[in-house]
């Protein structure tokens, strides 16, 4: 594996635009859902980049849903930067930081479940529906269909 020479970081309101390219250059293949630049500057607390000489390769959301449930979403690492352990860090610092708030478990909606069944995600059965009427709303808006129908898969990992 290639030496990683950049830093998982905060993002700032001037990484938006950065944000929203790599997110919605994967939207556009149907692989996550589009983001509005003003819905990721609204959200600017719950994103973490990657930097490499200065420019944002990768990010990751942690969206708090309610005092028990934070989402990740967004996880997206530039396609040439792939596969460099870009995207693990920025999960971990996800998960990180849901512990460092105290929020117990962490929820994602994806079609990567081998992906995240590294990091020790497990496949859940409850209904989306059921999780949170917060993320239910953001399921509705699913390019493949609402909760249920549209093949992404919820997973659950559980910090304490
Ligand atoms: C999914 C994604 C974020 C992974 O980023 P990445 O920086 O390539 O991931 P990493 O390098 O940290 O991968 C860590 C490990 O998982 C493996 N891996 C990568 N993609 C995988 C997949 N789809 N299934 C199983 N394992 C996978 C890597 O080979 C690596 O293995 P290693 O630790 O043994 O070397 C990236 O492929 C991406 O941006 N995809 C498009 C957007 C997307 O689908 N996002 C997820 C849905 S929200």
């Amino acid at each position: 594996m290639k030496r990683l020479s950049g830093v998982a970081d905060q993002a700032r309101l001037s990484d938006a635009k950065s944000i929203q390219k790599l997110v919605n250059h994967f939207a556009d293949q149907d692989r996550m859902l589009h983001r509005k630049l003003k819905d990721i500057r609204k959200d600017i607390g719950d994103f973490i980049v990657y930097r490499m000489d200065g420019e944002v390769v990768g990010c990751a959301a942690l969206h708090r849903l309610s005092d028990n449930l934070a989402e990740i979403r967004a996880v997206a690492v530039r396609e040439k930067d792939q596969k460099h352990g870009i995207g693990r860090k920025l999960v971990e610092a996800c998960l990180e930081k849901a512990q460092t708030s105290g929020i117990p478990d962490v929820l994602l909606l994806t079609y990567e479940p081998g992906y995240f069944g590294r990091f020790g995600f497990e496949k859940t059965k409850i209904k989306i529906e059921n999780f949170h009427h917060k993320l239910y709303g953001e399921c509705l808006n699913r390019p493949k269909g609402p909760p249920g129908k549209c093949g992404e898969i919820a997973m659950v990992y559980h910090l304490s």
